[in-house]
């Protein structure tokens, strides 16, 4: 895969099963990665469904201020990213947000990982949230490696709930300004 042979468009009906079993490779990688599989197999199922189900109901309702966009490599959808609804997590931690949206479900094709489609894609919906006049957003994670990953990009973040998987396992939350955002990855 090059980077010229990268195309990012928005997610569709026709491509429903196609993110959806993207959604589950990848979400079941990462919980191989973080070795959180096996002990945690029911939430596994738990977050694949939810998300399924989060991407059917765009592609039903299609939400004002939501949006979902896809990488495509050749003819196949190799990553996905989304903004809408910041999750329950973040609203209860910081109630002040507004109509502020949160980048989410940002995921990769295991085999695709490291070749900059992530950052393809989160430049992209930078983009489009500067384009609808969106100056803030917020993103949040709970495993490591993308702590780690959105802190390259993002910078320390607002707020990092300790112990909140479990004692080691904190959730961190991101605010940003759009722009800000641009700047640092465009720099
Ligand atoms: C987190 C995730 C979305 C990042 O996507 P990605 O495509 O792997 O990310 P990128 O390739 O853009 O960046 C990863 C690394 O590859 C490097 N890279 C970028 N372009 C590259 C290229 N053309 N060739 C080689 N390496 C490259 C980047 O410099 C980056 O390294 P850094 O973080 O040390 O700066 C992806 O790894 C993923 O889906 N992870 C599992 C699910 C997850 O945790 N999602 C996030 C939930 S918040």
């Amino acid at each position: 895969m090059t980077e010229t042979d990268l195309r990012i468009s928005i997610v569709t009906e026709p491509d429903m099963l196609e993110v959806s079993d993207l959604l589950e490779k990848t979400i079941t990688a990462a919980f191989v990665y973080e070795g959180i599989a096996e002990s945690n197999a029911v939430e596994l199922r738990h977050e694949i469904s939810g998300k399924i189900d989060e991407l059917k109901r765009f592609l039903r309702e299609q939400p004002a201020g939501e949006h979902w966009l896809a990488a495509q490599s050749g003819d196949k959808i190799v990553g996905v990213i989304a903004s809408g609804e910041p999750t329950e997590i973040i609203q209860r931690h910081l109630p002040d947000l507004g109509d502020t949206p949160e980048i989410k479900n940002a995921y990769v094709h295991p085999d695709y990982q490291s070749h900059g489609v992530g950052t393809r894609l989160f430049m992209a919906m930078l983009r489009r949230l500067r384009d609808y006049q969106v100056a803030q957003f917020v993103l949040d994670t709970g495993y490591s490696a993308a702590q780690k990953y959105w802190t390259r990009r993002l910078g320390p973040p607002e707020m990092s709930l300790q112990d909140y998987w479990g004692p080691g396992f904190p959730h961190v939350i991101w605010r940003c300004l759009v722009t800000e955002a641009i700047d640092r990855a465009t720099s």
